[in-house]
């Protein structure tokens, strides 16, 4: 059954759990979140990029939830608006069916330069009114993504933005986080602590220097009802980056964010935690092993299906590692 991302929220406080938000572009991503799901008995968070609109299309995104809601009338299903860029954003999810959206006020509306808060405010205020009007929830979010080891914002194409930022530009105020969630009435607050979108947000194993989990603490001390949401937090596992390479990719060492950081967060007020960079590559592995293992096969439900696998292992075990289990039957 579908539901708000606040009645998910509001659960997953009580309970002391977070929930993983997965990125859907296709019916594989689909159907392996779900089964993921079902096999654990998770609630499900499944997200849409703009771009994921535009590669879906609306309306076949929209019947795609629709039938995996279908599929699994036991797992609750909120279907989120990932890094809406304005109120028409916006406004086109909530008319698919989306039951939450995310404002993302951080960036103009161009998502490539970073936003006055005064602009944040108002534009998030304004979604808020309407979205709340139609029953529907809303994440804003405070402070610009983006490298405390580079001092690199990051736009939406995930490329850095000309010129460096401060440190902070990057952290998100916990004063202004106060004042912020005051005045646009949002249901969930995304904030900056150092990590950014892809597969590239750390040259080594992360450290407090460059993410900055303490921000968060400070900001669930201020604001301890907000639910709290992490951008960003893909832990590009060591094993899925030596399959891709093992196959023929070309994927230079890198570090994600920690699954125990995350487990941190979670103790401390974060309830949604985005991941999609894991599972491309969990994809993008299983596709380059099947396909090179056999050369002659040209079905594409030869590699599909073990691309759908290994996104769905990857979906349950974060659903094991942030206490999902068992909550969806208790909503
Ligand atoms: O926001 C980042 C997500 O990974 C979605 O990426 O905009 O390439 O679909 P995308
Ligand atoms: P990753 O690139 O770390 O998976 O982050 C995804 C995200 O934040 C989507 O909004
Ligand atoms: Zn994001």
């Amino acid at each position: 059954a579908r539901i708000t991302l606040r009645q998910l929220l509001d659960h997953a406080a009580e309970n002391d759990y977070g929930l993983p938000a997965y990125n859907i572009n296709n019916m594989e991503q689909g159907l392996a979140i779900m089964e993921a799901a079902h096999e654990v008995n998770a609630p499900v968070i499944i997200q849409a990029s703009r771009g994921a609109r535009n590669y879906a299309n609306d309306i076949v995104l929209a019947k795609l939830i629709d039938a995996l809601a279908e599929l699994y009338p036991h797992i609750p299903v909120c279907m989120h608006q990932d890094h809406g860029n304005g109120p028409a954003t916006c406004a086109t999810a909530i008319q698919y069916g989306f039951t939450s959206v995310m404002m993302d006020g951080s960036l103009e509306e161009d998502a490539k330069t970073p936003a006055s808060y005064e602009y944040n405010v108002d534009v998030t205020r304004r979604v808020t009114e309407m979205a709340h009007a139609c029953g529907v929830s809303v994440e804003g979010e405070l402070g610009v993504l983006g490298s405390l080891e580079t001092g690199m914002g990051e736009a939406e194409d995930g490329h850095g933005f000309e010129g460096v930022l401060d440190h902070s530009q990057l952290l998100t105020d916990p004063d202004q986080a106060v004042d912020f969630v005051a005045a646009t009435k949002v249901d969930a607050l995304a904030i900056a602590m150092g990590t950014s979108h892809g597969a590239y947000k750390f040259t080594r194993k992360p450290d407090g220097d460059v993410l900055a989990m303490n921000v968060i603490e400070e900001i669930h001390r201020r604001l301890p009802n907000t639910h709290l949401v992490m951008h960003g937090s893909s832990s590009v596992p060591q094993d899925l980056q030596d399959i891709i390479n093992a196959y023929g990719g070309e994927m230079p060492q890198t570090w994600g964010v920690p699954v125990e950081e995350i487990q941190r967060g979670i103790k401390h007020g974060v309830r949604k935690v985005n991941i999609d960079t894991d599972n491309r590559m969990a994809i993008t592995g299983a596709i380059r092993k099947a396909l090179i293992e056999k050369p002659g096969e040209f079905d594409p439900r030869y590699y599909l299906k073990p691309a759908k696998e290994a996104m769905k292992k990857l979906c349950m075990e974060r659903y094991l590692q942030f206490g999902c289990e068992g909550q969806a039957s208790k909503i």
